[in-house]
């Protein structure tokens, strides 16, 4: 018997419990965490601030060449993003940038730029990371590939409370609308859509604790990283 790195991919809906659960399951692991929205999010916040044309290829590709993107661990064991050396942890989650994200996910160029990223960072594998198309496209090949499914009143509540923690009060109808069509440019869109891949584990967490999600992924994982020789 014999222990193998693994790459476990989480794609699925927004507000799903992904980020949480991925988090999670790589502290247990050891493993790298790698919030990839984080990253169409940062792309997102340099397009606004910088006012980017989203119909320009042009300005789209300079913009892209000017775009560092980098993870740094936290005092607090908690990983947060960096755009060009900047901490955007908090700018990116907020309604500005998810209100646009998903326009700017869709564009092709973006995605060529972020996956080709996203692959170097999984190289090695020992990584844990969460997205949309990570298991389709990002790395086909990851031995554990996971699909996140949630009743979508649930996954509003969910988002609305996670706004909530850091003292915003958002209308929930407000919460549902950007979930509602976040869902679907990102199911409708021609690059990459969000989809379950054939060999992915699908996952719904209407009923269930984040701390169930984590043990049904550590579970399967485990499966995967024991190889019996
Ligand atoms: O996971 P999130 O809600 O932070 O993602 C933000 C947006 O980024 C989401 O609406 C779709 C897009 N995204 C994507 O297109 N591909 C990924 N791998 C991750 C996120």
């Amino acid at each position: 018997m014999r222990l193998q790195k693994i790459v476990i991919a989480i794609d699925g809906y927004s507000a799903c419990g992904k980020s949480t659960t991925a988090k999670e399951v790589a502290k247990v692991l050891g493993y790298r965490y790698i919030d990839s929205g984080a990253m169409y999010r940062a792309v997102t916040l340099y397009f606004l601030d910088h006012h980017v044309s989203l119909t320009n290829p042009k300005e789209i590709d300079r913009a892209l060449q000017q775009i560092s993107i980098t993870f740094k661990v936290n005092a607090k064991s908690f990983t947060e993003t960096y755009l060009n050396g900047l901490n955007v942890e908090r700018e990116i989650r907020k309604m500005r940038v998810s209100d646009q994200v998903s326009q700017v996910s869709a564009i092709k160029q973006v995605r060529e730029a972020m996956v080709a990223q996203q692959r170097k960072l999984g190289k090695e594998r020992g990584i844990v990371m969460d997205g949309r198309d990570i298991g389709t496209v990002v790395f086909p090949d990851a031995e554990l590939k996971l699909f996140m499914t949630a009743d979508i009143l649930v996954r509003a509540f969910r988002r609305q409370r996670e706004w909530l923690d850091q003292d915003r009060l958002i209308d929930l109808d407000e919460v549902l609308e950007n979930i509602q069509k976040r869902d679907q440019i990102d199911t409708t869109r021609e690059e990459s859509p969000l989809r379950k891949a054939d060999d992915a584990v699908m996952i719904d967490t209407t009923h269930i604790t984040i701390d169930e999600q984590v043990d049904q992924v550590i579970g399967l994982a485990i499966s995967k990283i024991i190889v019996n020789i």
